[in-house]
């Protein structure tokens, strides 16, 4: 049932301050501003290590965790897409926690992949939205995330609700390591529990953002940039445009841009870029006024404090409300899944079917 909107996708973009609110709830305790996790025979304290796993967006989310467990729980952390973790050998740490992440729990790469480390010896962590499925079943520890069916083909509540999965888990293991204190805990669990109200207010953006894809829908090549844990939501976003609407899309390292992608910018390459005014923004503006020297096309996704500080000189600026630096990949996540669904919509593609593309990739 879609109910009153075109396609499941746009349901379930509209779904997400309500499931992330669910997900948020299964661990997170708003009286006492704590995150309550199920036991487990590993100690957060005492690990050497956390590997994540997956495939496609989840391995997005995954990309944008390694930043909250560097940063929070100064816990040394990696990740990699299953179907290259589970041919290359890799050097398990003693007692490592491997966390698997993924929507249906049935990708068989990052199934085998959690079979190859489970004989290694690490601890197992699933992050799983089909509680009956393989990953969940084979995970010594299951985290549900609570994001609910997901009809359409193009990922979008499973990932935020991953993310907000991972970003407790983020503030559990800091508190356990001695990296945050528990004011700095209840400080960032409120940015979390403040998130489904700033979601809502960042989906009023869906008019503006059908404005933006009719401009959009006339590219060939899209590139998206962001810096530290927005560099994953470049490529969450540029793999979510080209996934629905078949228009070619890169996502780099906005520092990156001068070491080779900035040869593609002309006028008929558009550049999104992801820039919330956190301490990184003015080395991000810098990027943007090298492409716009260059010909380039700026939309800029940005809070009021950073459009005023990059001045109107980007082809469209779109203001989100303002978040704490730690929950904005959750919520710059919005724009980016409605910029997508509207490109497509507006070149007419088969947003739920998209060509090519299967619900659940059980076989290699
Ligand atoms: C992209 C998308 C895919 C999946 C990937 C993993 O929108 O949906 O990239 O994220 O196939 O699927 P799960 O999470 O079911 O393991």
């Amino acid at each position: 049932d879609k109910g009153n909107h075109r396609h499941f996708m746009a349901k379930e973009i509209h779904e997400q301050p309500e499931v992330v609110g669910h997900t948020l709830s299964t661990f997170y305790r708003p009286m006492t501003e704590t995150v309550e996790l199920p036991a487990a025979p590993y100690d957060w304290a005492a690990l050497p290590k956390v590997t994540m796993v997956a495939c496609g967006t989840a391995h997005f989310a995954c990309a944008v965790a390694k930043y909250w467990f560097e940063q929070v729980a100064r816990l040394p952390a990696e990740t990699d897409i299953a179907s290259e973790f589970r041919y290359r050998n890799p050097p398990l740490v003693k007692g490592g926690l491997s966390i698997f992440v993924s929507q249906s729990g049935e990708t068989i790469d990052t199934l085998t992949a959690l079979r190859l480390a489970k004989e290694q010896g690490q601890h197992i962590a699933g992050i799983v939205n089909v509680p009956e499925s393989a990953i969940a079943r084979e995970s010594d520890v299951l985290y549900p995330t609570n994001a609910g069916p997901e009809i359409g083909v193009a990922s979008t509540k499973a990932f935020t609700c991953q993310l907000t999965t991972l970003a407790l888990l983020a503030i559990a293991a800091g508190e356990a390591r001695g990296s945050i204190d528990a004011d700095e805990r209840k400080r960032l669990t409120r940015t979390l529990a403040e998130l489904p109200r700033l979601m809502n207010v960042a989906l009023h953006l869906d008019e503006v953002m059908g404005e933006v894809a009719h401009d959009l829908a006339k590219a060939r090549d899209v590139l998206y940039l962001g810096r530290g844990a927005m560099y994953p939501l470049a490529l969450e976003g540029a793999l979510k445009l080209k996934e629905i609407s078949y228009i070619h899309a890169e996502g780099y390292a906005s520092g990156e841009l001068k070491h080779g992608p900035i040869a593609l910018i002309d006028e008929n390459v558009p550049v999104i870029v992801l820039a919330p005014s956190d301490e990184l923004f003015d080395k991000t503006v810098s990027n943007m006024q090298e492409v716009m020297a260059r010909g380039g096309r700026v939309i800029l996704i940005t809070d009021k404090t950073g459009a005023e500080r990059a001045g109107d000189s980007a082809w469209h600026t779109i203001v989100m409300p303002d978040a704490d630096p730690f929950v904005a990949p959750i919520l710059y996540s919005i724009p980016i899944q409605l910029l997508a669904y509207h490109t497509a919509v507006a070149k007419g593609t088969d947003v739920d079917q998209p060509r090519n593309l299967a619900k659940s990739v059980t076989v290699e």
